[in-house]
């Protein structure tokens, strides 16, 4: 059998988010967030859950850091809850959320544990929210004010910092589709977010080089290869559109500095844009977004298959049985990955690329004997490594690689129904079990290697 042998250095982490593993939303000075709001509203979680109380990682969290010591990592995703830090969204730091997530970096790099910190994975506070959140150009100054606070005290320990997680999902599933917070229905307050948060990542950059001049620098976005449905020329178009403005409309202004001018006319074509023109860019806009990144962040869950849809807009398309995908109804497919991966360094300037998050929702069950066998997560991350160490053997710069994620957490919407962990959480008694995927995962990292087993 194969092996793949992973560079020196490699980076081998586990990721997680604030909102969907910390709990204690009311304790330590925090302010509301975002999603503590949503979760109000009945019907706007799948299962009425909330995360409240979620993994209780804000007073388990010496614990969580003694599973990821087992596990071997050596690196750890995390996000900083903005509300914690900014509880009203301005005015002076409160100063035990700090405290907070200066004695998390700390125990972490005394275990040998690199932090990387995101700033945004979605749990901007209420308050900001409330005066017209990330469609508002307003938000971008709230954003800086909270990086300068946090990077102030953090810079001079954390390894790499993403301003922002999965642009996108911010954007449209917030503000187009109504699938997340705030649950809004209108394309153009989506695409003033998407500006807003390319633009705040740009500004909220230069603070971070000048608190954290040692750290790296990046931003993290979901990209999903676009594969046609068939060899029909209208399928290949439907593929161009869907990389439009699923994965170019946040990659061309972050790495070139323009909006894809093909992306804006389809745009126009549906109605999303009154004319080419893009009504929310300022002077000095583009350029401040382009501001050179140390590395991308890629989360990377599947490709998107997709055909001309009768509207003219791409259409999506399940290429397996249902029976093969995932929980999330996802399908399982290592090979875009490899493609993805080439694709980005071709076609862009990328001096590092991590995989930021990676990882598959099973329902698993305790067996008798209280073990979790998980087999289909296992494969799911084996040849999913197997994937990236074949882009690495083509050239890529991937530099680590984090499973999503260390425990099974509040699955936004979805609730606590999806457990995407290496550990499950039992969510009365809170105890973490590692699953038979984290016992695999641990020899991954103990050997900075995996086996091949793709068929
Ligand atoms: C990503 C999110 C992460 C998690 C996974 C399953 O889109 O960044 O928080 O929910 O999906």
């Amino acid at each position: 059998m194969a092996v793949h042998r992973f560079p020196e250095g490699f980076l081998w982490g586990v990721a997680t988010s604030a909102q969907q593993i910390e709990g204690a939303c009311d304790e330590g000075g925090r302010g509301e967030s975002l999603w503590d709001r949503y979760a109000k509203t009945p019907g706007n979680i799948a299962d009425g859950s909330n995360p409240f109380t979620a993994c209780d990682h804000y007073h388990r969290w010496r614990e969580d850091i003694e599973l990821m010591k087992w596990l071997g990592v050596n690196a750890y995703r995390l996000s900083i809850a903005w509300p914690r830090i900014l509880p009203n969204g301005s005015g002076a730091p409160n100063e035990a959320g700090l405290d907070f997530y200066e004695q998390l970096v700390d125990e972490l790099l005394a275990a040998g544990i690199k932090p990387f910190v995101t700033l945004n994975h979605w749990d901007i506070p209420q308050a900001l929210v409330d005066a017209g959140g990330w469609p508002e150009r307003d938000t971008v100054e709230a954003f800086v004010e909270y990086t300068d606070a946090v990077t102030r005290r953090l810079g001079d320990r954390v390894r790499a910092w993403a301003t922002h997680n999965e642009p996108w999902c911010i954007a449209v599933q917030g503000y187009e589709e109504a699938g997340h917070a705030p649950g809004r229905k209108n394309p153009m307050e989506a695409l003033r977010t998407a500006h807003h948060l390319l633009l705040s990542h740009g500004r909220a950059t230069s603070v971070i080089r000048a608190n954290a001049p040692r750290s790296e620098v990046g931003i993290v976005l979901n990209l999903a290869p676009g594969w046609p449905a068939s060899d029909s020329p209208g399928d290949a178009d439907a593929v161009r559109i869907h990389n439009g403005l699923f994965n170019r409309w946040y990659l061309d202004p972050l790495l070139r500095g323009t909006y894809p001018a093909d992306a804006i006319a389809d745009r126009v074509c549906f109605g999303q844009l009154p004319s080419p023109e893009l009504p929310f860019v300022e002077n000095g806009d583009m350029e401040t977004i382009n501001a050179p990144l140390d590395y991308l962040g890629v989360n990377y869950y599947g490709r998107s298959v997709v055909k001309a849809g009768s509207d003219g807009r791409p259409a999506g398309v399940c290429p397996v049985p249902p029976e093969e995908l995932t929980e999330m109804g996802w399908e399982v497919f290592p090979e875009g990955l490899t493609r993805l991966l080439s694709e980005l360094v071709q076609d862009y300037d990328i001096p590092a690329i991590y995989i930021t998050e990676s990882g598959a929702a099973f329902s698993d069950t305790v067996d008798d004997d209280g073990r979790i066998r998980d087999p289909l997560r296992t494969a799911f991350l084996r040849d999913h490594i197997a994937a990236a160490s074949d882009a690495i053997k083509a050239g890529v710069p991937l530099r680590g690689y984090f499973a999503w994620t260390l425990m099974d957490n509040f699955e936004w919407q979805h609730g606590y129904k999806m457990r995407f962990g290496l550990f499950r959480v039992d969510y009365d008694s809170l105890k973490r079990t590692p699953k038979e995927s984290a016992h695999w995962y641990r020899g991954v990292t103990a050997a900075n290697a995996v086996e091949d087993e793709r068929r």
